[in-house]
C-alpha cells in the first residue's frame, strides 16, 4: 500500500481557523463535483464538512447514490474507501485524505492466511462445506475471496440478517476477521458458544484443527478491534454501582462479556438513534470510539452521556483524517491533481462487488 506523503508545512503550521476557512472556500469552489462522506468516528472539525455521515453500511450505500459526483472524498478508513471504489462506477474517483488511515482489525487477516485456513477446513469437511462471511472491516482481496466462494460481506448493522441468510444454507460458516462481532451475533442467532471456535492465523492449520476448528458450526477468525478491546465488563459493574439506572450501549466489536452485560448493542448509527430516542434525563455509558461519545454528549444536552471506560478510546487511524489533510486533498482536486485515489484492481473489484452486492440485496 502506498504511504502518505508529508504535507507541505503551510498545511501543518497554519492556525486551525485559517485551515477551516480554506476548506470551506475550496469546498464551495468544487461544488457538486465532490461529495464528502464522514464516518461517525471522525473528529468534529472534519465531520462539519461532511455532506453525509454514517456507519460503514450507510456510507457504502450513500457512495452508490451519488453517481453525479466526480470525486468522493472519504473521511473514514481505507477499507471503507476501497468498498466505495468497488461499488461505484469507474468515472468516480475515491479519495482518502490520509493514506495512513487504515484499520488494525482489517490488517489481522490477509488473503494468504485466509486461503490457507479455507484449504485446511475443506480438507477435513469437504469442498462446499463452508460459507465465508467477512466483516466490512477487511481488505478488498478478502471480500473478493468471499465473493468467489458464494459468501457475503456484513457490517455491524446487518450482521444478524446476513448470518440468518448464511445459516439457512446448511453450511458451516467461516467468519472473519472480527471474532467478537462473529461471536456476539452468532450467539444472538442461537448458536451456542461451544459451536463457535477460533481460528488463529498465527498458528499452523494443524493446531487450529486440533483445537476443534473443523468441528465447529462457526469458525471465528482471531481478529479484534484494539479500540473496542479496551472496554471491560468491570467498567460496566462499577458504573452500575456508581450510577444506578444508567443504561449501557456497546458496539458489537466489544467482547462477548461486555455485550452481554450491556442493555443494548449495535452499530454506530444504532447507538446514535437509540440515545437520541431515549427519555430526557436518562444516563448513558457508551462502549465505542471517543469522538462519537463526545459528539453524542453534545448532541444530547438533556441527557448524561459518557464513555464506558475512563481510558480515552480513540481510533488513531480514523484520527489521521484531520483538517490539514482534508484541505490538502481538496486543494489538489481543485487544481486538477488527483491525490490519494483508492483504486481496487478490476478482477478483485469484480468478485468483491459480488459479496458487497449480496449484502446490499439482503439488507
Ligand atoms: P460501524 O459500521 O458501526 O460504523 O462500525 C465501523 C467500525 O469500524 C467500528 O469500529
Ligand atoms: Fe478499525 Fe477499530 Fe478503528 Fe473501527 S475502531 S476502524 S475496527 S481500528
Amino acid at each position: 500500500m502506498p504511504t502518505q506523503i508529508e504535507l507541505n508545512p503551510k498545511y501543518i503550521d497554519s492556525p486551525t481557523d485559517r485551515i477551516m476557512e480554506q476548506i470551506a472556500s475550496v469546498r464551495k469552489k468544487l461544488g457538486d463535483r465532490v461529495v464528502i462522506l464522514g464516518h461517525h468516528y471522525q473528529c468534529d472539525e472534519v465531520v462539519q464538512f461532511a455532506d453525509f455521515t454514517g456507519d460503514s453500511f450507510k456510507l457504502a450505500r450513500l457512495a452508490t447514490e451519488r453517481p453525479e459526483a466526480e470525486f468522493i472524498v472519504f473521511c473514514g478508513v481505507h477499507f471503507m474507501a476501497e468498498s466505495a471504489d468497488i461499488l461505484t462506477p469507474d468515472h468516480q474517483k475515491i479519495i482518502l485524505p490520509d493514506l495512513g488511515a487504515g484499520c488494525s482489525m482489517a490488517d489481522m487477516a490477509n488473503i494468504e492466511q485466509t486461503e490457507e485456513a479455507w484449504r485446511a477446513l475443506e480438507a477435513v469437511n469437504g469442498s462446499n462445506s463452508y460459507l465465508p462471511i467477512t466483516y466490512m472491516n477487511s481488505s478488498a482481496d478478502i471480500k473478493a475471496f468471499v465473493g468467489r466462494h458464494g459468501g457475503v460481506v456484513c457490517t455491524s448493522s446487518n450482521a444478524a440478517t446476513v448470518y440468518d441468510w448464511a445459516l439457512q444454507q446448511d453450511k458451516r460458516v467461516l467468519f472473519l476477521p472480527d471474532q467478537h462481532l462473529g461471536r456476539n451475533v452468532g450467539f444472538e442467532m442461537g448458536i451456542p458458544l461451544a459451536d463457535m471456535v477460533l481460528w488463529d492465523p498465527m498458528q499452523i492449520p494443524a493446531d487450529n484443527i486440533a483445537h476443534g476448528a473443523a468441528d465447529a458450526r462457526v469458525v471465528l477468525w482471531k481478529g479484534h478491534c484494539s479500540v473496542h478491546a479496551r472496554f471491560l465488563p468491570e467498567h460496566i459493574d462499577s458504573l452500575r454501582l456508581e450510577k444506578p439506572g444508567i443504561q449501557i450501549i456497546s458496539h458489537p466489536e466489544c467482547s462477548f462479556e461486555v455485550v452481554q452485560k450491556s442493555d443494548f448493542s449495535g452499530s454506530t448509527e444504532k447507538i446514535i438513534k437509540t440515545i437520541e430516542a431515549s427519555e430526557p434525563g436518562s444516563t448513558w455509558a457508551v462502549g465505542t470510539e471517543i469522538n462519537l461519545v463526545h459528539r453524542l454528549a453534545q448532541m444530547n444536552p438533556d441527557k448524561e452521556v459518557m464513555s464506558l471506560s475512563g481510558i480515552s478510546c480513540l481510533c488513531a487511524t480514523m484520527y489521521r483524517i484531520d483538517p490539514p489533510h482534508l484541505l490538502w486533498a481538496l486543494e489538489n482536486l481543485e487544481s486538477g491533481t488527483i491525490v490519494n485515489q483508492i483504486s481496487v484492481s478490476a478482477e478483485t473489484a469484480k468478485w468483491a462487488k459480488v459479496a458487497l452486492d449480496r449484502m446490499l440485496s439482503l439488507a
